[in-house]
C-alpha cells in the first residue's frame, strides 16, 4: 500500500481511476480479514447507496491490535503526555493496549452492551479515551464521541440522537491550569435522556462528583474483577464502527455514520501515504479524539499501520507557548500534524518560546481543518521544520472519514496555501453554480467528488433522507462538499472556505443555524443572524446580528449575557465574538436574510455590497453598516 515516489503516486492515482475497485481491493488485502469479501463496491450516488467489500467480515481492532502482537508487542502504541509536564508520561505498548482493550470490552459487555448498541463517550485525552473507542470497536458497539468542550445539553441531544445505553467519562479534566467537570456535565445531560442505563467514570482530577448506585460504576474498580480475554466480534464491512457529530447548514448536528470495513482501509491508507510513516516514528497528531482527525490519525490509522501514535492531553499555551516544541524535544517526535490556528496563536507569542527546545527529531509537518494562510505556513516551515521538514496541507471532512486532497509528505512538489493533489482513488471536480464541472486549470468552484471511495460517509444516522439532502441533492449524482475550491495552472487544489452557512472557527465547524437557535433562546431576543468574519487567530470568527425586544440598556452586559446562554446550549466554541444589536435584519421580499450583506458588513467591507434592490426595506442597510463593529 505504501506509494515511495511521487511517480508511483501517479502511477497508483491512474490505476485508482481506471480500475477503482482493482485499487482498493488490492490495497485491502494487506488488511486481516475473518472473511472475504463478496464485491468490491455497489454504488449508486442518488439514495445514495455506498457499500465496500460487502460480505467481508473483519474486526478493526484485530488490525489494530493482534495483529502486532506477533512482532511488535512491546513496541509503544500510545504514548500519553498529561496536562501537566511535570507529571509522569505514560508509554502503552501494543500487548498493554491490547490487554486493556479486552479488559474493558469486557466490563461493557457486563453492563449489556452488544453488537450495534450506541456507547457515548465523553472523557479528556487519556488514554482511557482511546481504550473506550478500541472496547466497543471490539465487541461492535457503536461509538459516539462526544467532544469534551460541549455542553450538557448538546450530550444529550446527540445521546438522545443516537439511543446510547451507555455513557463513558470522567470525574473531572485538566485544560492547562483549570480544572473541568466532566461527569456532573454527563449528570446534568441524564436528567433529559431516558436510554442511558450504565455510565462508566475513570477517575482523572478526583473532583468529588455523585455516583448513582446501580448506574454509574467506577471504571479502575470495574476492570479489576472482568477476564483479560475478549475475542474480537465479527462484523460485516459494512457494519457501523462509530458516529460522530458534525454541524451543517441546518439546525441539528448530524451523525455522519462510519463502517468498518471501508473506514480502516481508507484511515490507514491515508495514514500510511501521506506522513509517509516508517516503523518506529513518532506521530503527533494534536487534535482531540472528539473530532474525525483524532478518530483517525490517533486512533485508527496509526494502530492499524502498526505505528506509535503521541496522545497529548492538555493545551498549546501552558505552562507556556513552548509546550508542543517542549513535546516534541521530550518524545523525540517524528511527525507532527495540528491546524492553522495552533500555528498562528503559538506564532503570536514569538520566538523565543521555540528557540530553546531542539526540534532536530523532527521529519514531516501536517496542516488540518481550516485554509492555512501563506504567513503561518511559512512560519510553521521555516521556525518549527527548519526548512528540512516536509510539510502536508491535508484537506478532508468529518464526512470523508480521511484525508482526500494533500502532498505526500517528501513525495509531491510543495505549494504554500495549496492543500495539492488529489490522493489515489478521490475523483475531484469543480462545479458552478448550475452544476455544470468546469474543466481544465487556472479555474475555480465548488467542490465535488464523483467516486465513491472507501472511508466516505454512508448515511446520518438515523435519517438518511437527511444525508441525502446534505451531501447528494445540490449537484445530483455527485457528493457535494460544501467548499469552495480552486484549482491553479499545474491542477493543485487550493480550499477557499465554505461556501454553505458552516463557520469553520478555530478549525471546528459550526452551523449559523446552530448558533441562531442558540442566542434566540435568550430573553429578549427577537432574531439574530450569525455569520463568520476573518479573525487573526482563529481564521473566522463568529459575528452575530441581533434583534432585541426593547433596546438593551447595558449592551455590554448583554452580551456577555448571550454569550453565557450560548456556553450552555452548544459549548464555549459557539460563542460568537462579536455581537451588533440592529433593529431589522436585510430580509428579500420573501422573508430571506441576505447573508451576503451581512457577511461583507461583518468584513469590514462595506463599499461594496452589490445589489440591495430586492431588500424590503433597504434603509436597515445603512442603519448595519453605521453601527458595525
Ligand atoms: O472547510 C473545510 C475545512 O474543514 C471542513 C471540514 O471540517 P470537519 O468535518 O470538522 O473536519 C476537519 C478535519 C478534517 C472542510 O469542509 N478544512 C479541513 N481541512 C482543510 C480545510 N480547509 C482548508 N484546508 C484544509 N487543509
Amino acid at each position: 500500500m505504501r506509494i515511495k515516489t511521487f511517480e508511483q503516486y501517479q502511477t497508483a492515482y491512474q490505476q485508482s481511476v481506471e480500475d477503482p475497485e482493482g485499487f482498493w481491493a488490492e490495497v485491502a488485502q494487506e488488511f486481516q480479514w475473518k472473511k472475504p469479501w463478496k464485491r468490491v463496491l455497489d454504488w449508486n450516488f442518488t439514495e445514495p447507496n455506498v457499500k465496500w467489500f460487502e460480505g467481508g467480515k473483519l474486526n478493526i481492532t484485530e488490525n489494530a491490535l493482534d495483529r502486532h502482537l506477533a512482532d511488535k508487542a512491546d513496541q509503544p502504541a500510545i504514548i500519553w503526555e498529561p496536562n501537566d509536564p511535570e507529571d509522569e508520561a505514560a508509554t502503552i505498548t501494543y500487548r498493554v493496549l491490547y490487554d486493556r482493550v479486552c479488559r474493558f470490552a469486557n466490563v461493557l459487555k457486563k453492563y449489556g452492551i452488544q453488537k450495534g448498541d450506541r456507547v457515548c463517550i465523553y472523557l479528556p485525552m487519556v488514554p482511557e479515551l482511546a481504550i473506550a473507542v478500541l472496547a466497543c470497536a471490539r465487541i461492535g458497539a457503536i461509538h459516539s464521541v462526544v467532544f469534551g468542550g460541549f455542553s450538557a445539553r448538546s450530550i444529550a441531544d446527540r445521546i438522545n440522537d443516537a439511543g446510547c445505553k451507555m455513557v463513558i467519562t470522567s470525574d473531572g479534566a485538566f485544560r492547562g491550569a483549570k480544572v473541568i467537570p466532566m461527569k456532573e456535565t454527563v449528570d446534568d445531560a441524564l436528567e433529559k435522556c431516558s436510554t442511558v442505563q450504565h455510565v462508566i467514570v475513570m477517575t482523572r482530577t478526583r473532583t468529588p462528583i455523585s455516583m448513582l448506585k446501580g448506574r454509574d460504576h467506577w471504571w479502575e474498580e470495574e476492570v479489576k474483577h472482568v477476564d483479560a480475554n475478549c475475542p474480537a466480534e465479527e462484523m460485516d464491512a459494512e457494519d457501523v464502527l462509530f458516529i460522530l457529530y458534525t454541524s451543517g447548514s441546518t439546525g441539528k448536528p448530524k451523525g455522519v455514520v462510519h463502517t468498518c470495513g471501508g473506514y480502516m482501509v481508507y484511515a490507514t491508507y491515508t495514514f500510511a501515504n501521506v506522513f509517509q510513516y516508517e516503523p518506529g516514528e513518532i506521530h503527533f497528531c494534536t487534535a482531540d479524539i472528539g473530532w474525525i482527525t483524532g478518530h483517525s490519525y490517533i486512533v485508527y490509522g496509526p494502530l492499524c499501520y502498526g505505528g506509535t501514535s503521541l496522545m497529548f492531553e492538555g493545551v498549546p499555551t501552558w505552562p507556556d507557548a513552548g509546550r508542543f516544541w517542549q513535546i516534541v524535544e521530550k518524545h523525540k517526535v517524528d511527525i507532527l500534524y495540528t491546524a492553522p490556528t495552533a500555528i498562528r496563536s503559538l506564532m503570536s507569542f514569538g520566538l523565543q518560546y521555540v528557540k530553546d527546545h531542539d526540534l532536530s527529531s523532527l521529519k514531516k509537518l501536517g496542516s488540518v481543518g481550516e485554509p492555512i494562510n501563506e504567513e503561518a505556513w511559512h512560519w510553521f516551515k521555516h521556525n518549527i521544520g527548519k526548512d528540512r521538514c516536509a510539510l502536508v496541507d491535508t484537506w478532508w471532512q468529518t464526512e470523508t472519514g480521511g484525508i482526500m486532497i494533500t502532498s505526500l509528505a517528501g513525495l509531491t512538489p510543495e505549494k504554500p496555501t495549496y492543500a495539492g493533489l488529489p490522493l489515489p482513488g478521490v475523483q475531484l471536480m469543480l462545479v458552478d453554480e448550475n452544476g455544470q464541472e468546469i474543466e481544465g486549470n487556472d479555474v475555480s468552484g465548488n467542490l465535488c467528488i464523483k467516486y465513491p471511495w472507501p472511508g466516505m460517509v454512508r448515511t446520518t444516522y438515523g435519517d438518511h433522507e437527511r444525508c441525502r439532502q446534505a451531501y447528494f441533492s445540490t449537484y445530483p449524482g455527485r457528493y457535494f462538499t460544501g467548499d469552495g475550491c480552486l484549482r491553479d495552472e499545474d491542477g493543485y487544489y487550493r480550499i477557499t472556505g465554505r461556501v454553505d452557512d458552516v463557520i469553520n472557527v478555530s478549525g471546528h465547524r459550526i452551523g449559523t443555524a446552530e448558533v441562531e437557535n442558540a442566542i434566540n433562546m435568550h430573553l429578549g431576543v427577537v432574531e439574530s443572524a450569525v455569520v463568520g468574519y476573518p479573525h487573526g487567530i482563529k481564521g473566522q470568527g463568529i459575528y452575530a446580528y441581533i434583534i432585541t425586544e426593547t433596546k438593551p440598556d447595558d449592551p455590554e452586559m448583554f452580551r456577555k449575557d448571550i454569550a453565557a446562554t450560548v456556553t450552555r446550549v452548544i459549548g464555549p466554541i459557539a460563542r460568537p465574538d462579536k455581537v451588533q444589536f440592529v433593529s431589522g435584519l436585510p430580509k428579500t421580499r420573501s422573508g430571506k436574510i441576505m447573508r451576503r450583506i451581512l457577511r461583507k458588513v461583518a468584513e469590514g467591507d462595506i463599499t461594496n455590497l452589490g445589489d440591495t434592490s430586492t431588500l424590503l426595506d433597504p434603509a436597515i442597510v445603512d442603519e448595519i453598516k453605521d453601527g458595525a463593529l
